[in-house]
């Protein structure tokens, strides 16, 4: 060793008196011997052997730390036992050790598609060594810092570069005499929310906890006025992490050792060694999951088992407990109603968060918005701050879902994590600390309430004016005044959105045929009811589809005059537009804004496609069309029920917005005209109501059935007569089932996963079997169900057993009362006569 140091100090002596080069080229090699200085003289790099063994290794180190100490190796696992090889950049760019007559590559950076040009390789003051490509060094194609070997240096990234997917780890020496790769690696996983892991071999043993603003979660020691500031970065680029030493006159490092540890070293100069400055894992508690799942481990307890339960959890195991050994960890305690009203959360302060792989990050969410977003997720655990430094009201927002494992406590540091429990429990927590949750219950009850009857105030007042206004117009209508009161809101609301006058095109047919290829089959967008759909692109540039009526189809020119003229004068963002239309001598022809996605048939039903609507958007397409609806039932001038309304009628826009389409089969009311018979039924099978497919009778509350298994339908993923062939029961009959076994949950799309508000979704299936109801009394208008799903703490009527209309049509498809009962056709739009 020591004979060691003064051959190396000699051969550095000797090479600062003759050179100080820094950079390798093809005709500039270094050989065994040869050390390459950084310019301010601060790093070496050059052949050496560790301690004990003869082995030669290309490495760097410091150049003017007495005790040599390598912080890099290039061929790790390749030793060279002889002093022939050169260090040398060849033609293809690379890097190279190989031996003195090219006849043997030893190790090489490896890099390939690189552009011919100059190559060189300089040693930065750094210590970073980086082969360059030009004679300008413009371009880097590698370097090693990108490559680190078990140590990590000031300045150097730590983590993972997005747009190469280099994820850099930091590996042991298999011993203090081989640098190859070792047992231990230090990475960072950035799964969830980023954190870094010791690993043995694949074993995890010590997390250090998620980046919490200036340091990690589960290394206390790293204050704000630490000898290292760390800087996390995570954008597009990269998720790293990077350690700068504040006083740049120190040198310090970051070691991972062959005996599983990870230490920061620096030199002091006075007594010429290095000082172990922090190491990590410390304790048993930062043993990787030494509690095990929902366990949380406090060191401090003198001489008791230092494993304990998170609230409102019990050990899995009471007799490993009473061994000691807490790895099977804790589970919900016997009678947990969790996921029910009353639920709440204890904070638990100065704790290393749980491990966060199985997290949500929001950094857009405060604290009391991330409480409200954990409570209303029934799969989220707890919750805590993303970023400690920014105070509760910036500091982000990252929930838990899943098993909570490996928290700790600390003496001092940490993060407080916030735990959820339910109503027992909380209670025994809340007269604990009473004072604490009073304040709590007054910011998360008190202020609403004051804010909420503000707004209801304003809201009547508001009403009341319209109302005046609007003098006796709605007298015709019954029911509670306050629902009036909102209907008039909404009228008032809506009729901005309709336009003065309707200005529509008349299409010229060549101009159509010129736009559509001449209805070239390419063009097709699809069939809907009573024509083929085409699509277009007119002169200026605009698309558009086009709706070829077909000459055979039931709609005849009174169906033809009914679309135009009430398309025309609704003018809405939840109904697709009507741009003008073209008739000639057979011909009849609707023009209409072109929306590029196509209808919501193809997402939901669509394993594929269903992901691209994640519960939010599918709730806004459901608020959509509720609008839409609303719009169309309760516009004060005209009363219009659409009739058809399906998944293949939905229309979504660029941005995934509802579009109502089709009104070919729509009916126009005046006045308290409400209900009506008729003998051609139109429609869809799985979305009539009963009294409209069995009796001709149709209402607004048609409409509102149909809307029902739409809910269901968006929400569930599934058509309602799919189930039709498979349990001989419709969508509606599987809903009902479900909810009466408290199951309904279950329906839901498993393209969501779990990423859904459970309490957003089942208000929706509440809302949607109320539509579904058997009787149309018993549905709701769409105005009560704007209210229902707009007001989550509306009283919601309990529903009486909906519908089970298409499972009697499978049997009783009765060819003597419906003549065009076509058996086999679910999807398409049909015509049924009555008999009658
Ligand atoms: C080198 O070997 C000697 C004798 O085997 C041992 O005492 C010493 O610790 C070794 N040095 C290192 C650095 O491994
Ligand atoms: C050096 O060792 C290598 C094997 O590691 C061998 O191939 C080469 O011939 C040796 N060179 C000399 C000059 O002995
Ligand atoms: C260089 O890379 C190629 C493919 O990436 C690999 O097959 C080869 O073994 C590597 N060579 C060395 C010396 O690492
Ligand atoms: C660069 O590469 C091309 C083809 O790979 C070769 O024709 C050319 O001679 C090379 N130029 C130099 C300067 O090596
Ligand atoms: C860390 O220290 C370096 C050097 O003093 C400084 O350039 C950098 O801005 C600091 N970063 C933070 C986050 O304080
Ligand atoms: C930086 O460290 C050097 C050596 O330890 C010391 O002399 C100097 O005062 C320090 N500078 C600052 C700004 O702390
Ligand atoms: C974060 O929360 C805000 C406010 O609720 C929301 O608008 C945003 O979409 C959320 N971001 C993510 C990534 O979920």
């Amino acid at each position: 060793m020591y004979q060691e140091r003064v051959i190396s100090l000699s051969i550095f002596l000797l090479f600062q008196i003759c050179t100080s080069i820094d950079t390798i080229t093809l005709t500039q090699p270094l050989q065994d011997g040869d050390i390459l200085v950084s310019s301010g003289e601060t790093f070496a790099l050059g052949f050496f052997s560790p301690a004990n063994t003869t082995n030669r290794y290309v490495g760097i180190w410091y150049n003017k730390v007495s005790e040599q100490t390598v912080v890099w190796v290039a061929n790790r696992d390749n030793p060279i036992t002889n002093t022939s090889c050169i260090l040398s950049v060849d033609e293809t760019g690379n890097l190279v050790l190989q031996e003195n007559d090219h006849s043997f590559v030893h190790w090489s950076t490896n890099v390939s598609g690189l552009a011919n040009r100059s190559y060189s390789a300089q040693l930065l003051d750094s210590g970073n060594l980086v082969l360059f490509q030009g004679v300008n060094k413009e371009i880097y194609s590698w370097q090693s810092f990108d490559h680190p070997s078990n140590t990590l240096l000031p300045g150097m990234k730590f983590g993972l570069d997005r747009k190469t997917g280099l994820n850099r780890v930091v590996t042991s020496w298999k011993s203090s005499d081989n640098p190859g790769v070792g047992d231990y690696s230090y990475k960072m996983e950035y799964v969830g929310s980023t954190q870094l892991f010791l690993y043995k071999r694949t074993t995890r043993i010590w997390r250090t906890g998620s980046w919490t603003g200036f340091g990690m979660s589960g290394v206390p020691e790293l204050t704000p006025n630490y000898i290292v500031n760390a800087s996390y970065i995570n954008n597009n680029d990269e998720v790293v992490l990077i350690y700068n030493i504040r006083n740049s006159s120190i040198f310090s490092r970051l070691v991972v050792t062959e005996l599983g540890t990870v230490v920061r070293l620096t030199w002091n100069e006075a007594d010429r060694k290095w000082i172990g400055f922090w190491s990590a894992p410390k304790d048993q508690c930062d043993g990787y999951n030494h509690c095990g799942p929902f366990g949380v481990c406090d060191p401090y307890t003198s001489g008791t088992f230092e494993c304990a339960c998170l609230p409102g959890y019990e050990p899995r195991s009471q007799q490993d407990w009473f061994l000691r050994d807490g790895s099977k960890g804790c589970k919900s305690k016997v009678g947990t109603q969790m996921c029910k009203v009353g639920d709440g959360f204890v904070e638990l302060a100065r704790v290393k968060v749980p491990d966060t792989s199985m997290t949500r990050v929001n950094m857009s969410l405060g604290l009391e918005a991330c409480e409200e977003l954990c409570l209303r997720s029934c799969t989220c655990m707890g919750y805590a701050s993303a970023d400690i430094t920014k105070g509760a009201e910036d500091g982000g927002c990252i929930t838990w879902h899943g098993d909570m494992i490996d928290t700790r406590t600390f003496s001092d540091g940490g993060q407080s994590f916030y735990t959820r429990v339910d109503a027992n429990e909380l209670a025994k927590y809340s007269s604990k600390r009473l004072n604490k949750w009073q304040k709590n219950r007054f910011l998360v009850l008190g202020l609403p309430m004051i804010a909420a009857a503000f707004f209801l105030c304003t809201f009547l007042i508001c009403c009341y004016m319209i109302k005046k206004k609007n003098g006796k117009r709605n007298e015709g209508e019954s029911g509670f005044s306050f629902m009036n009161s909102l209907k008039t809101l909404e009228r008032s609301l809506m009729e901005k959105d309709i336009g003065k006058n309707v200005d529509l095109d008349v299409f010229d047919l060549s101009v159509i045929a010129a736009a559509t290829d001449n209805f070239s089959p390419l063009n097709k967008l699809g069939e809907g009811g009573f024509g083929s759909v085409y699509k277009g692109k007119i002169q200026n540039g605009q698309e558009i589809a086009v709706k070829r009526l077909s000459q055979s189809s039931g709609q005849g020119m009174e169906e033809f005059k009914n679309e135009v003229m009430l398309i025309a004068k609704l003018q809405h963002r939840n109904l697709v537009r009507l741009l003008g239309y073209c008739f000639h001598k057979d011909e009849k022809m609707l023009v209409y804004e072109y929306l590029p996605n196509k209808g919501l048939d193809s997402f939901i039903f669509d394993q594929e496609k269903a992901f691209l609507l994640d519960w939010k958007k599918r709730l806004q397409i459901i608020h959509g069309i509720v609008r839409g609806l609303l719009y169309l039932h309760h516009d004060s001038r005209l009363k219009i029920i659409h009739r058809d309304l399906k998944a293949s009628n939905i229309l979504l826009d660029s941005d995934l917005s509802p579009k109502i389409s089709d009104f070919g089969m729509a009916k126009i009311f005046r006045g308290d005209e409400g209900e009506t018979k008729t003998r051609r039924v139109v429609g869809t099978y799985g979305y009539m109501s009963p009294e409209y497919a069995m009796e001709g009778l149709f209402s607004i509350k048609s409409d509102v059935f149909s809307f029902g298994i739409l809910v269901l339908e968006i929400i569930s993923g599934r058509k309602n007569n799919s189930y039709y062939k498979e349990n001989s029961v419709n969508l509606i009959g599987h809903v009902w089932d479900l909810w009466k076994q408290d199951k309904v949950l279950t329906v839901v799309d498993s393209s969501l996963g779990d990423l859904f508000d459970a309490r957003e979704v089942l208000l929706c299936i509440h809302v949607g079997i109320l539509c579904v109801q058997e009787l149309a009394s018993d549905r709701p208008t769409m105005t009560g169900v704007a209210y229902m799903l707009t007001n989550q703490g509306a009283m919601l009527p309990s529903p009486n057993q909906p519908a089970f209309i298409f499972r009697q049509m499978n049997y009783g498809c009765n060819p003597a009362s419906a003549s065009g009962c076509v058996g086999s056709v679910f999807n398409e739009t049909i015509t049924i006569l009555q008999a009658r």
